[in-house]
């Protein structure tokens, strides 16, 4: 099968389709250019167009405040993490199957001092909330604070499972509730606002 692209690329009609992972992905040529031809500057100061171009871009399709670049997910993870929250010793809840639990090298704890509380996750990639409320540990001297509850929305080791979304928003109130953060591991977000049919923005707006 020949498969056309809008900028005119062409896959090859033998190409090797590697369905180890949607990483081992390559750039084509028109994305190849378009990296070497982009407008560049100095990103420590701000000064770099594409930068800002692609960052106003993706807060604006995820109806948010504001976005930063990073070179990778786990970056993305950590970072998010580590703002959320303030101090060594606080919590956060995620799934057993999650990316930053299970593939992540305990990063979030080894650099951020922060415990990940594990709960398993159920077959359709949420975490039951009934369960995570039961994760939350009253307010004690001894007992490290959640602050965080972590989603990942395609659930990668899941087989991709899209996270329904009366879920997010049932999650996003339990947030409020419970005052906890939401964070969402949207590493393929694309692919979960594709399946759910609705703008990126109403996936992430709880
Ligand atoms: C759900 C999820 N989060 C985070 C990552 C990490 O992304 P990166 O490899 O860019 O660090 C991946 C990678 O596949 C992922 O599937």
């Amino acid at each position: 099968m020949v498969a056309g692209y809008p900028n005119g690329d062409v896959q090859a009609p033998d190409a090797t389709v590697d369905m180890r992972s949607d990483t081992v992905t390559a750039p084509l040529e028109g994305m190849r250019h378009a990296m070497a031809q982009a407008e560049v500057g100095d990103d420590v100061f701000g000064d770099d167009p594409t930068v800002i171009k692609l960052q106003n871009r993706v807060a604006e399709l995820l109806g948010k405040e504001a976005a930063v670049f990073v070179a990778s997910g786990t970056m993305g993870n950590l970072l998010a993490i580590g703002c959320h929250c303030a101090g060594r010793g606080e919590e956060v809840i995620c799934g057993k199957d999650s990316h930053i639990f299970f593939y992540e090298q305990g990063g979030a704890s080894s650099l951020m001092g922060v415990v990940l509380n594990t709960i398993p996750n159920q077959a359709d990639g949420t975490l039951d909330l009934d369960e995570v409320a039961k994760y939350i540990k009253p307010e004690n001297e001894h007992f490290a604070r959640a602050k965080v509850l972590a989603l990942e929305n395609t659930q990668n080791k899941l087989g991709g499972a899209v996270l329904p979304l009366e879920y997010m928003e049932k999650a996003g109130d339990f947030c409020q509730q419970h005052n906890l953060k939401l964070h969402v591991d949207g590493a393929r977000l694309w692919n979960a606002a594709v399946a759910l049919k609705v703008p990126l923005k109403e996936v992430v707006r709880p």
